[in-house]
């Protein structure tokens, strides 16, 4: 049986993923604490092999060198990542000889998308991100949108067309990651949107994805939790735990 505590489980996605891993046979919840609890000394209490964190974008970073550093293997679902930090992890995760995820993402067909629009990008150079979520999340753009558009550049072959820069009004083209635009929609009503816009000639193509229910996001927590005491590496997207 694997230990699981749960960092943030008075949230919506915390209390979705306490559903989640006691309707597992193969893994046992082991606590579940929020803001109020000392992160570190509730690992030294409940010992869980794995700790889910889903908080906040702020606490994300610190949360998951305290759960290395006590011994645990960090499922993070929480948002905001930058590069050099997820870097920092993965050294701290191979020093201490410990498996764990940092997850933009944990609903299979999330990264399906992903995947399939870094295929469509080696074809159509061309293409946009409309991500939308509730008007509740924390940060613009979201990481699966910036994690789409950094899978898109690594495989495109040929550039994008160059199109003008000039905006009538500021932020009108999106965010640039790396030449992919990025545009946020915030709006009641939405969980998680994802449509990658690809365009040709005298064609378009659009891959979307689309979570109507936080329970989407499920089936990857336990399938993480399952895989993360297998391994000896902290990974960068579910994708690489899948296969
Ligand atoms: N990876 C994914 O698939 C995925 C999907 C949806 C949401 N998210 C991310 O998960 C995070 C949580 O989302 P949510 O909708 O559940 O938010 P939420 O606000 O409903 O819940 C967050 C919970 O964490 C607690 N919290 C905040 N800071 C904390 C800290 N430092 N230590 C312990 N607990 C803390 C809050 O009290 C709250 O109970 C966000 O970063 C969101 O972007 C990720």
């Amino acid at each position: 049986m694997t230990k699981v505590l749960i960092n943030g489980a008075r949230g919506r996605m915390g209390q979705e993923a306490v559903k989640a891993i006691n309707n597992d046979s193969e893994l046992t919840l082991v606590g579940e604490i929020d803001y109020q609890d000392d992160l570190a000394a509730k690992i030294n209490q409940f010992k869980p092999d794995v700790v889910v964190d889903f908080t906040a974008a702020s606490a994300g970073f610190a949360n998951t060198k305290i759960i290395l550093n006590a011994g645990a293997r960090p499922v993070i679902g929480t948002s905001g990542f930058v590069e050099d930090q997820v870097a920092q992890l993965q050294q701290l995760a191979a020093e201490k000889n410990l498996g764990g995820l940092i997850a933009p993402n944990f609903s299979v067909g999330a990264v399906l998308m992903m995947k399939f629009a870094a295929e469509a990008a080696k074809y159509l150079p061309d293409v946009e991100i409309i991500e939308a979520h509730s008007p509740q999340k924390e940060e613009s753009p979201s990481g699966t949108g910036i994690r789409t558009a950094e899978m898109i550049n690594a495989a495109r072959t040929k550039a994008a067309i160059k199109t003008s820069d000039k905006e009538l009004v500021e932020g009108a083209r999106g965010a640039d990651i790396g030449g992919v635009k990025l545009h946020s929609i915030r709006l009641p009503g939405v969980i998680a949107q994802q449509t990658v816009f690809f365009g040709g000639l005298s064609e378009t193509l659009k891959i979307e994805h689309n979570s109507q229910h936080r329970e989407s996001f499920m089936p990857g927590v336990v399938l993480a939790c399952k895989q993360v005491v297998k391994r000896n590496e902290l990974v960068y997207g579910l994708e690489h735990l899948m296969d």
